[in-house]
């Protein structure tokens, strides 16, 4: 698509971001993981409302994380893992890496989710360990109903946050729901670290956990008691220390750089998440009658980082994905569509087909969402929308 007049997204660090980072660099900053790294850690666990986060790379390596991190703990009654047929490979790619048995679930026909009564089946059928589920596109899951599958079968619950930040379900935010919950900071998620990642959790021991596997499985990052914990057990001599690798690690780390744009990302978060919400409540209002979209639980609020529309059919689609493209808006599929259609997934485990997963697959599209598109741009929007399906 040529002369494209509305991206899908647009940056967060704008003009007054990169100034600042210059005069920063401009002072010679140690650049590497360091004390501002784990002030943005601080800093992020603080608005959120949780004790620990881990800052790393991308959002896909906090789900490496959290599905290693589970594992390592040795809580886990099995290796099943229910995993979402909408939400991002890399929600399900650990899985396959760390030689799960994934099980995939049907989407929920309001919020995208996971589809309770197809989650509630799988539960009572394979009894599994753990579930990975995704807030999808900042629009909250019906999490009373998950909570209370959860209590009553006893999984462990990873709460893919990565497109979600800054939604809430009721008073809570999005990402305080999981035994762990990730995020991604990558251009065009509700804010950008450039590349980014963040895992959060109340769970000190896997904090721990997340903590030494996010660099070579040594326990440098540690706090003194955690650290003097494993030398005393291991018998290991002062010398010896900062080079004792306790797990198979990874060096999935950020640098002090990335957390010096994430401080600044966070300052302005709230204003961020109103802009967001504001042009999709508008997006909702224009196009409520003509297309179907993600609903959202009573007293949420979304966050969304595009609008994600379902039209009547493939026929529907391609009108408004030409119309779309000849105004010079940006589109693409929702998300990934059905992840149990990919190569990645029907070449292991044959295709994984549900009625919600593949409409959203065979009818889903995208709509810029970002705080720099105004009420005007999003009618603009709409009204070429509208048109292409008269
Ligand atoms: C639900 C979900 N999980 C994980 C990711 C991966 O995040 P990252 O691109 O930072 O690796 C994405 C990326 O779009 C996502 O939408």
């Amino acid at each position: 698509m040529k002369n494209i007049k509305y991206h899908l997204a647009e940056d967060t660090i704008d003009d007054r971001d990169i100034d600042k980072l210059a005069a920063w660099l401009k002072s010679y900053p140690r650049l590497t993981k360091g004390a501002l790294t784990v002030e943005f850690e601080e800093g992020w666990s603080k608005w959120l409302g949780v004790k620990y986060s881990v800052f790393n790379n991308s959002g896909s390596s906090a789900n490496l994380l959290m599905y290693y991190a589970l594992l390592l703990s040795g809580r886990l009654k099995n290796k099943k893992v229910i995993v979402p047929s909408v939400g991002w490979v890399t929600s399900i790619a650990p899985a396959i890496q760390f030689g799960f048995e994934p099980i995939m679930c049907e989407a929920d026909k309001d919020t995208y989710g996971l589809d309770l009564v197809h989650l509630e089946k799988l539960l009572k059928k394979h009894r599994p360990g753990a579930v990975m589920m995704v807030q999808v596109l900042g629009v909250p899951h019906k999490m009373n109903e998950m909570l209370a599958l959860q209590k009553k079968y006893g999984f462990y619950l990873m709460e893919d946050a990565c497109a979600a930040i800054g939604a809430y379900y009721k008073d809570r935010k999005v990402g305080t729901f999981g035994d762990m919950a990730s995020f991604s900071f990558y251009f065009g998620h509700q804010f950008s670290t450039i590349e980014g990642g963040m895992v959060s959790t109340d769970d000190k021991k896997l904090y721990d956990l997340l903590l030494m596997l996010r660099a070579h499985g040594w326990s440098k990052d540690l706090d003194k008691p955690a650290h003097a914990a494993l030398t005393k057990k291991y018998k290991i001599d002062d010398f010896h220390s900062p080079f004792v690798f306790y797990i198979p690690g990874f060096n999935v780390r950020s640098t002090d750089l990335n957390a010096f744009i994430g401080l600044g990302q966070l300052a302005k978060l709230d204003s961020i998440i109103d802009a967001r919400e504001r042009n999709h409540r508008r997006f909702k209002e224009r196009l409520a009658t003509r297309l179907a979209y993600q609903r959202s639980p009573g007293a949420s609020r979304i966050c969304s980082i595009h609008f994600g529309a379902l039209a009547k059919d493939r026929e529907e689609r391609r009108k408004i994905v030409k119309a779309l493209e000849e105004h010079g808006i940006e589109t693409r599929i929702f998300s990934a569509g059905n992840l149990g259609l990919h190569p990645f997934w029907y070449e292991r485990y044959g295709k994984a087909s549900f009625p919600m997963a593949d409409r959203i697959h065979h009818t889903g599209f995208f709509l810029p969402n970002h705080p720099s598109l105004s009420l005007e741009d999003v009618d603009f929007i709409c009204d070429v929308v509208l048109g292409a399906m008269k």
